[in-house]
């Protein structure tokens, strides 16, 4: 990016949102990074302690994460880029409702809440961009973590009515970005099966290319594509034979 950008980056305490906060900090950019464990926050502003400021935040408490994108809106006066990166997820083939509350609270009902945040501010500047990381997961279902699965079809579904929505911003410079990562090696990637697993420099290089090029939604790595395309035609019944 050449001039300086306002970035804000919610769950930049660790794997992506972090891999991504030094991206944009390479690049010039001011970036408010948030999450829970303050110690890696701090640890992230000491890469460079000029552009990024930190601030402790739950997503899970609503009112705190409104008064703390807030505060940020006002110490930057405009933002550009919000990237949503806050997830967890966890197998959970037992379905332990807590399990599955905790996953459904943080990837539906405080993604849902960002997204809003976002767009809304983005509406009133007529401009800004927010990229969000869903998941190849939210093409299909799955027996042994429903609620990440589910939870990521709503993330994905989310998107493209704020990106339907953007119709209503006159300026056009509204943009909405979906990043379907299939395996990135982090403490997120789920389960015994995983192949392809993504080195995480390399997942964050092609996930930055795709928010900087306003791409509409992006695989990562790209040859998850090419598994998209066969999930969205394969019939359940054979899914439940192999998996
Ligand atoms: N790794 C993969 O294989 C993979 C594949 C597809 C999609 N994804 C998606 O990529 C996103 C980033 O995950 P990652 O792989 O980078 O894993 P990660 O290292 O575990 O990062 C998750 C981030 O979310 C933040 N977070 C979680 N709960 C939060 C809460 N209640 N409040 C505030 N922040 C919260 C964490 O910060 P704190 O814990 O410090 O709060 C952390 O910064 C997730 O949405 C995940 O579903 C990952």
């Amino acid at each position: 990016m050449n001039q300086t950008k306002n970035v804000v980056i919610f769950g930049a305490t660790s794997g992506i949102g972090r891999g991504l906060a030094l991206l944009f900090a390479k690049d010039g950019c001011r970036i408010a990074a948030t999450g829970r464990r303050m110690d890696l926050l701090e640890s992230l502003q000491k890469e460079a302690p000029k552009q990024i400021v930190v601030f402790e935040n739950d997503v899970n408490q609503l009112e705190e994460t409104k008064q703390v994108f807030s505060k940020i809106v006002d110490a930057f006066k405009t933002v550009d880029v919000v990237v949503h990166c806050s997830g967890i997820g966890d197998e959970n083939p037992a379905l332990n409702w807590q399990t599955e509350h905790n996953t459904l609270q943080t990837n539906v009902i405080a993604a849902a809440h960002i997204y809003g945040l976002a767009f809304k501010l983005f509406r009133e500047q007529q401009y800004g961009h927010l990229a969000a990381i869903s998941s190849i997961a939210s093409l299909r279902g799955n027996r042994h973590a429903p609620a990440y699965f589910a939870s990521k079809a709503f993330q994905v579904n989310y998107l493209e009515s704020l990106y339907l929505k953007t119709k209503e911003i006159k300026t056009g410079k509204v943009y909405i970005t979906d990043i379907r990562p299939g395996f990135v090696d982090t403490k997120m990637a789920l389960g015994n099966e995983i192949f392809w697993l993504t080195p995480l420099p390399k997942a964050v290089r092609q996930i930055y290319k795709a928010i900087r090029q306003k791409r509409r939604k992006v695989y990562v790595s790209h040859r998850w594509a090419w598994i998209a395309l066969v999930l969205k035609i394969v019939p359940a019944s054979l899914i439940k034979i192999f998996k």
